[in-house]
């Protein structure tokens, strides 16, 4: 069976053709990111326009690229939330129109359950039931999976999320948009023990908490710059070690509560997903932890981490399978819990 997915949630206009929820046939991923770069992040209106621009040229590329016409596919799987309002009309918009022309079956998949789903398309597939912590732009979840749309949140985060932490970071150090790839190539010439940032760890609770963090980099930032104008230029060894001393904070809790979930449910395995999962110290003491702890950790590929359109189809082809089909009344939803 073959799925078409369609990802417009947040700045990537994504389409992929992906054969039995596994197999990935073409995986198209148009970024914005150049366009919100000189602004310091994502303006949501610049970026549904581009959404509008893109997505019939990136959903045909999806299709030449498979070698395949729009007969050929079995259902259209459309992220309908959570994201940028703007942005996931233009993806759910264009799939109505689609399946109601073609009479294809409409699949409505949640961006979370896609990020999940990223595990799916790379080997090994993790067996159920595992634990998914999911880390971008927009969320810190952490769930507990017991089968196919068997979701159980154990905590989220409580302000924001670690990938926006990753981002306004990057801005108030003058290092752009978006801030993670940036900041995760910094500390790797810093000192991650040169200063001594904050920790959330909220005891008791699988939430998180990133704002404190932020703050505390900012507190730090103007204190260092009422004595040298500029960090940046003035003082670039001090830049890596603020890098890396923020980023050592962040990843300690995230690795931190995956033990305490680890420890409580004594599931052994372990999905990460979503684009802080892209970073390359997290990927490794997380594969590290399960060395220690005896779990088996599942990373997908750095570019099955961000968003793209193909783990939207995977997530599609088991709502097809066991018969969860949309309809036309299907609206986009900003706020969509799993
Ligand atoms: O999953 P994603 O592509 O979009 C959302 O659903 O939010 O995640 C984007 C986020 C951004 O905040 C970006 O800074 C972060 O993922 N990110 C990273 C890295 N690459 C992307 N964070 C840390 N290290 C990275 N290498
Ligand atoms: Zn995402």
């Amino acid at each position: 069976m073959l799925i078409l997915g369609i990802d417009t949630s947040c700045d990537d206009t994504s389409a992929s053709v992906v054969e039995n929820g596994t197999k990935i046939i073409s995986n198209i991923v148009s970024s914005q990111s150049e366009i919100h770069k000189k602004y310091g992040g994502i303006v949501p209106e610049l970026a549904s326009r581009k959404h509008v621009e893109m997505i019939i040229p990136v959903v045909e590329e999806a299709l030449k690229t498979a070698g395949i016409e729009l007969k050929d596919i079995n259902g259209i799987a459309v992220c309908h939330g959570p994201g940028l309002i703007g942005s996931l009309l233009v993806g759910c918009s264009f799939a109505k129109a689609i399946c109601y022309t073609t009479k294809i079956p409409l699949l409505s998949v949640n961006h979370l359950e896609g990020h999940i789903f990223a595990s799916f398309l790379e080997e090994p597939v993790p067996e159920f039931p595992f634990i998914a912590l999911i880390v971008s732009g927009g969320h810190t979840s952490l769930y507990r999976v017991e089968g196919f749309s068997q979701y159980k949140e154990l905590g989220r985060t409580r302000d924001d999320a670690a990938g926006e932490a990753y981002d306004k970071v990057s801005k108030l150090l003058g290092l752009g948009y978006p801030g993670g790839p940036v900041i995760d190539r910094l500390s790797k010439k810093g000192n991650p023990k040169a200063i001594d940032f904050p920790r959330a760890y909220l005891p008791e609770s699988f939430d998180f908490s990133f704002s404190g963090i932020k703050t505390a980099v900012l507190n730090f930032v103007k204190a260092t710059k009422s004595e040298n104008s500029e960090i940046k230029t003035q003082k670039p060894e001090l830049l890596s070690d603020i890098a890396a001393s923020f980023q050592a904070a962040v990843l300690d809790v995230l690795i931190r509560k995956i033990e305490w979930a680890i420890k409580r449910t004594w599931i052994k395995r372990v999905v990460l997903s979503g684009g802080v999962a892209a970073n390359s110290e997290l990927r490794s003491r997380m594969k590290e932890m399960g060395e220690e702890r005896n779990a088996e950790i599942f990373i997908p590929s750095v570019s099955l981490c961000t968003d793209n359109a193909a783990m939207i189809a995977a997530a599609g082809y088991h709502h097809l399978k066991s018969g969860r089909l949309a309809d036309l009344t299907l609206n986009p939803k900003a706020y969509l819990p799993l």
